[in-house]
């Protein structure tokens, strides 16, 4: 059952023997197969059946038809929805054996696409260099003596040429237009499925077509063991009464493994740091918000008032936060994030910046107001010159018993300006004073998270670190200093991103609650999803310019620097001392690159950063990155390639995937065969795809075998962390909130469980059930050389209550036992503790997870 993915494997390794041996080391231009004789030959035809279909093979059959065996690859351009296109693909055989295709992204982009396959399955990596003119239409190409390609394509300015190199890595693009004749973008034709297309026709061997077709029935029977769910269960398994299975743990198979295995990702998406974690109340506090950050927004959103907001942009505040208002005689009122939350009998640090606009004095009152009018705080503040000053205020929420809860949840800030003339304000901020250990953070939301014990805090991203095209990237120095003086910036998640909570905010949370900060910063490439620039080039836009790389590369060292360096000597380390931190935050962790596309430009540019941090700071643990999917997407298999080609500068490989609760019972083995001598396995993201019980169960089957192979897994953390009810980037979260409540996930309790009972040793165990299948029941068991405690861990996801007896491991009767249980469709859960009655038996409900603390 789990040995498909080793079956993958092996078919791979096959095929490249199988290629080479049916191609030679050809170094004619055209691979030629008739050595093999006309019965081993078979003819393919690879096309296009549609521009969202990607790139189609279809074999001619005994009866002359085509047949279609399914897609080989997609177009991994631009955004979802509008782009992720391949128009008029073309695929050449290169003397060498391999595959090259290129084809046109759409009819106004300045790039082509260009791909490589050794085997026609695993195409990498996509490539979409940039030309000079717009709209690259139906690129050919030619092979030359030499081994380089010409490429053609049409274009609004003529015909243009490109000259690629042998490994299709670089691409230059003559300056004058081609003069070929039309003649040569003739195309091969066959009808499929009734259609006919143009494409390109080959001969290949039929055992290259076998290993494809083998190849698309393994998919075929991945994708079926996937969707196994635990909503079958009753039929499946009907006939199941009560068990008993045997635990045997062997105690002389115990190896070190990962003390920070279990972390916490946290990404600003669905509203989790501005309107979320971060516990600022004001929304658009800087008057920044804009169209680009959301449809419709601008400097005045989430404020009112009786006449339109005056907004202007003379002498402000901050270079960085270049909006204010201007108030006369109007009352301007904040809305909040869905209404400000206040808590009867608290405090509300009030503050914000003002200047006169002229030389009356403007008096301002600012009051808190509940939902239904009730005045429940205020202060009167006299603003005193023309530049800008802070005024503060504590406000304290009267005690009110009369005041109805509801009203307190739905509060807003008025106010009124007194006087005549006019003044000018910004970063109108309101916070409550009992934050998560005086720092700013909400207190339960915070509160939550360190109840995980997280080992380590990723941030700020997934794909808001790579950002939404190359102005979109996150610069983490953007993010420190007087919060004005941070430089806000949209959120690739369709929001605003005041960067209130920033670099300084993010490391000092990870001290608060003991966990590594693992800052994941750009590779030098945004999002691959990117929209378009001001010249229609979206996806990776080409990376930062090489000639800003080193500047980037410089700020990945000044993070060091900031984070770890001595203040009397660093001016980097005086900006944190300065902000309140003169000790170092003593970070030991940094990634570069977010599940990006493997391409020229990422490998490029990573390598670059990579090296110039191991050049500074040999023992400072880089993290690469392999790609959105796991195995076998190609940028899985290029993402670890190339990271283990530069083991020496790439200790550790960040893997992403959001899977069906079939895949994970189905991929319990998943790393039992990684390489223990390449690079680190960090499971930056994952997440079975249900908000129940039944992702919680199937999440922790999985980390019982992670922490098998947690001599080469070190980290993993579940995304998204937080999401704000009514503002879903993305589901399942790990934690949902809205302004008064948290919500934990039954996923929620199995991050718990096994990051809250963590150790450094694991211990191998077997589970002897007969009669049921291996991927319902697990054990795991860890231990911890600085407490001398040993947790076992055992999951029963089967419908039916398991008596385990254990062997091998003496567990007294008392001992303590924390876990829950339910319903697969639950989607509320909670830990209870018991402990052992009977030595060396624990007893676990159907569908429950149990810690048991000896
Ligand atoms: O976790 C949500 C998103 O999923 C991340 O931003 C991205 O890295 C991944 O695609």
């Amino acid at each position: 059952m789990f040995t498909h993915q080793l079956k993958m494997k092996k078919l791979l390794s096959f095929l490249a023997v199988a290629a080479v041996a049916a191609i030679g080391n050809a170094q004619s231009v055209k691979p030629a197969y008739s050595v093999l004789g006309k019965d081993t030959i078979c003819q393919v035809f690879i096309y296009s059946p549609g521009d969202r279909a990607g790139l189609h093979l279809a074999y001619l059959d005994d009866n002359d038809r085509w047949q279609d065996v399914g897609q080989l690859c997609s177009s991994d351009y631009g955004r979802w929805g509008s782009e992720k296109r391949m128009y008029h693909p073309f695929v050449l055989h290169a003397s060498d054996g391999t595959w090259r295709a290129v084809w046109s992204v759409n009819d106004y982009a300045p790039c082509i696409a260009a791909a490589y396959s050794e085997d026609l399955i695993t195409w990498r990596p996509q490539d979409y260099p940039q030309m000079s003119v717009q709209g690259c239409r139906k690129p050919i190409m030619f092979q030359m003596e030499d081994g380089t390609f010409d490429i053609y394509f049409h274009s609004d300015k003529g015909n243009r040429y490109v000259h690629a190199s042998n490994d299709f890595r670089t691409f230059k693009e003559d300056e004058e237009p081609s003069t070929i004749e039309d003649v040569v973008w003739t195309r091969d034709t066959a009808t499929v499925g009734g259609k006919h297309y143009e494409g390109n026709l080959f001969d290949i061997p039929k055992l290259h077509l076998s290993y494809i077709n083998d190849y698309f029935r393994a998919l075929g029977a991945d994708g079926i063991m996937s969707s196994e769910s635990m909503a079958q269960d009753s039929e499946r398994f009907k006939t199941l009464t009560g068990l008993k299975a045997r635990v045997t743990v062997d105690k002389a198979q115990t190896k070190a493994i990962s003390d920070k295995l279990v972390g916490v990702f946290f990404e600003d998406i669905s509203y989790a740091a501005d309107g979320g974690l971060y516990a600022e109340l004001i929304q658009n506090r800087d008057f920044e918000y804009n169209e680009r950050d959301h449809k419709g927004w601008s400097p005045s959103t989430a404020w009112h008032s009786p006449k339109p907001i005056k907004i202007a942009t003379d002498n402000p505040l901050s270079k960085n936060n270049p909006h204010y208002a201007v108030l006369a005689t109007d009352t301007l009122q904040n809305e909040g994030w869905d209404g400000i939350a206040v808590k009867s009998s608290q405090q509300y640090a009030f503050s914000f910046y003002a200047r006169n606009l002229g030389t009356d004095k403007k008096q301002l009152q600012v009051a808190l107001v509940g939902d239904d009018g009730r005045e429940l705080a205020k202060a009167k503040f006299k603003l005193q010159g023309e530049g800008w000053t802070q005024y503060r205020a504590l406000l304290s929420v009267k005690a009110d018993k009369n005041a109805p809860t509801e009203s307190l949840h739905n509060a807003r800030l008025v106010i009124v300006p007194k006087g005549e003339g006019e003044a000018a304000i910004d970063m109108v901020s309101l916070f409550p004073q009992d934050t998560y250990k005086g720092h700013g953070l909400r207190k339960d939301l915070a509160e939550t998270i360190a109840a995980l014990k997280p080992k380590f805090v990723r941030f700020p991203g997934g794909c808001m670190s790579h950002g939404d095209g190359l102005d979109n990237i996150y610069h983490w120095h953007h993010t420190i200093g007087r919060p004005e003086d941070r430089v806000p910036d949209r959120n690739i998640w369709n929001y605003h991103q005041t960067r209130g909570l920033g670099f300084y905010e993010y490391f000092q949370f990870c001290e608060d609650i003991g966990a590594e900060p693992l800052p994941v910063l750009a590779a030098g490439v945004p999002c691959q999803n990117s929209s378009n620039n001001a010249c229609g080039y979206g996806g990776q836009q080409g990376g930062i310019p090489m000639a800003d790389m080193p500047a980037y590369c410089q700020e990945f060292l000044n993070l060091i620097e900031w984070a770890n360096g001595d203040p009397a000597t660093s001016k980097w380390a005086k900006m944190r001392a300065d902000a309140g931190h003169p000790a170092p935050f003593h970070l030991k962790y940094i990634g570069v690159g977010n599940e990006d596309i493997i391409s020229t430009p990422f490998e490029e540019r990573c390598l670059m950063i990579c090296k110039a941090i191991k050049e500074k700071y040999p023992d400072i643990i880089v993290c690469g990155t392999a790609g959105p999917f796991h195995y076998p997407s190609a940028d899985y298999i290029e993402g670890w390639k190339f990271a283990k080609e530069h083991h020496n500068i790439i200790d550790m490989v960040d893997e992403h995937y959001y899977e069906s609760t079939g895949w994970f019972m189905n991929h319990l083995d998943y790393y039992d065969h990684y390489d223990r001598k390449g690079p680190k396995v960090y499971v930056g993201e994952y997440a079975s795809r249900t908000r129940t019980l039944e992702s919680a169960l199937a999440e922790a089957l999985f980390l019982c075998h992670v922490e098998r192979n947690a001599d080469v897994v070190s980290m993993t953390s579940y995304a998204p962390l937080l999401a704000k009810d009514g503002h879903h980037n993305w589901n399942p979260d790990l934690i949902y909130f809205d302004n008064t409540a948290v919500t934990t996930t039954p996923s929620y309790e199995t991050q718990r469980l096994f990051s809250a009972y963590s150790g450094d040793h694991y211990t191998a165990s077997t589970i002897t059930a007969p009669d049921v299948p291996a991927n319902r029941l697990a054990s795991s068991v860890v231990s911890d050389s600085k407490t001398g405690k040993t947790y076992l861990r055992l999951v029963n996801a089967l419908p039916v209550e398991v008596d385990f007896e254990v062997g091998g491991l003496s567990i007294p009767t008392g001992s303590r036992i924390t876990g829950f249980s339910g319903l697969p469709a639950d989607k509320k859960t909670e830990t209870v503790t018991s402990s052992v009655t009977k030595d060396n038996h624990i007893s676990l409900p159907p569908y429950s997870v149990r810690n048991i603390e000896i």
